[in-house]
């Protein structure tokens, strides 16, 4: 049987599902990284690492609520915190005890965040953060980076993906935005040449959590060099943040943004964001007097904005986060998930094929146009290239098999490491790693592609 009629059989209820799916939303999903041919799956329940299905498949989840769970599913803390609150109340369309905590640990465990405003989501976090660069600096301009994804709001879009058509974002718009590659001296030499650049924003690990790597050394030159110019430093940690070091990447490179974006880990699993950075700055969503509140302060809405789930499920998330031990439990197992792979990878003489990554997260890059050894960081291969995965020819099918062999990735090449991960876990993905490619270099469709030298 080929790849694809095994999934057909093995995943059968969700193929029902879909199918009905397809007549309430677009192409019968609700976000555009679960559309997947020939059908994505649907999800039962979850615990810790595991995941089922409609058809009850185990499966062992390195997507992690794109990237939210630190602590896998239902982490006992967080169910109890959650559970706790929903009896007290759900919205209390006021301030609350929870918030403050929620936000006092944003302060405690994120350099510069002299102040912290939530928000609902990570694209809101970033509209925000340049809402307040343009009016702290009174300018209009926006750095970003090729394929650095920042939420898909129309200030930010363009540029996060060269394949993404602009379509329904105003020209105009995007007038205000230059994207840039990640090269230090075009940025100078940007920077010397334009006078109105409010912000650059990056994802401070490199594009798609490090898909593309980003040295450290880069954040730090970048700083210095936003620094000089008087231009604000976004860093985007809303997946890096509380996951690749309790202070995000800005604590491993001792770098300190002026303002930084926050989601996913920081609300335990729940929907949330925060924008949090310098006083000044975030001086522009305070009150003040008439002529202030007139023409200087930001508005700022958002019914959910630290909602008592969120919080409650926020806090018991960073508590754990504050410890140490969930980022360095994770980055232990996402390395040693990353070694052994690759030594299937090797043992199989996939060339062209690796697995690599930052902390938590991983990557694999499929079948590269160029020759990459498993275990190399992919530095030479084109952005395009890396930003999707590798051979397209090859992706479909092997995010196929990996679930045909009980594993599930972020769009079925990356992966994100929680602190519940055994060991074992780790040994049965690299089994299953292993299953997946002898599926593919069995399929006589995939054969020929797969290059074995
Ligand atoms: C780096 C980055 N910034 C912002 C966002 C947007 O966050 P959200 O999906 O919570 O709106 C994402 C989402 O994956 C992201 O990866």
């Amino acid at each position: 049987m080929s790849i694809e009629q095994t999934y057909r059989q093995r995943f059968r209820r969700s193929a029902a599902l879909h199918q009905q799916a397809t007549t309430c939303f677009p192409s019968g999903v609700t976000h555009d990284a679960r559309y997947a041919l020939p059908f994505p799956l649907y999800i039962e329940r979850s615990q810790g690492v595991y995941k089922w299905d409609v058809d009850d498949n185990q499966l062992i989840d390195f997507w992690s609520g794109h990237g939210a769970l630190l602590l896998g599913h239902s982490h006992p803390a967080i169910v109890t915190a959650v559970q706790q609150q929903m009896a007290c109340g759900t919205h209390y369309g006021g301030c609350h005890r929870l918030e403050l905590r929620w936000g006092r640990l944003v302060q405690h465990l994120v350099a510069g965040a002299e102040l912290v405003r939530f928000t609902s989501s990570g694209t809101e976090a970033t509209l925000l953060a340049l809402r307040l660069a343009r009016a702290f600096t009174g300018r209009s301009r926006i750095i970003r980076f090729a394929g650095h994804f920042h939420g898909w709001h129309d200030l930010i879009m363009p540029g996060a993906d060269s394949e993404d058509p602009r379509i329904g974002i105003p020209d105009a718009w995007q007038q205000h935005l230059l994207t840039l590659p990640t090269d230090l001296d075009c940025i100078a030499q940007t920077l010397a040449d334009h006078t109105d650049i409010a912000a650059v924003i990056l994802e401070p690990s490199g594009a798609s959590y490090g898909g593309i790597p980003l040295s450290d050394r880069f954040v730090q030159e970048l700083r210095a060099m936003t620094r000089t110019y008087g231009v604000l430093l976004i860093c985007d940690e809303v997946v890096t943040g509380f996951r690749v070091a309790p202070g995000g990447v800005q604590q491993r490179a001792g770098v300190i943004a002026d303002l930084t974006c926050l989601a996913k880990v920081l609300a335990g699993g729940l929907p949330g964001g925060a924008v949090a950075g310098r006083a000044d700055v975030l001086r522009h969503l305070a009150f003040g007097d008439a002529d202030w509140n007139a023409r200087q302060k930001i508005r700022h809405y958002g019914t959910y904005n630290a909602n008592p789930l969120s919080a409650a499920a926020g806090c018991a998330m960073l508590e754990q986060v504050a410890t140490g031990e969930p980022c360095a439990l994770a980055t232990q197992r996402c390395q040693a998930l990353i070694a052994g792979m690759n030594e299937v990878l090797a043992a199989r003489r996939m060339q062209g094929w690796t697995v690599y990554g930052d902390a938590s997260i991983f990557h694999i890059l499929v079948n590269a146009s160029m020759p990459i050894t498993p275990g190399e960081v992919p530095h030479q291969v084109p952005l395009d290239e890396l930003k999707r995965g590798g051979d397209r020819r090859l992706l479909g099918p092997l995010r196929l098999a990996l679930l045909n062999a009980g594993v599930d990735l972020m769009r079925g090449r990356s992966g994100f490491v929680s602190a519940v991960h055994t060991d074992a876990d780790v040994t049965t993905t690299i089994a299953a790693f292993d299953h997946a490619l002898a599926a593919l270099q069995a399929d006589p469709d995939n054969e020929t592609l797969i290059s074995r030298r």
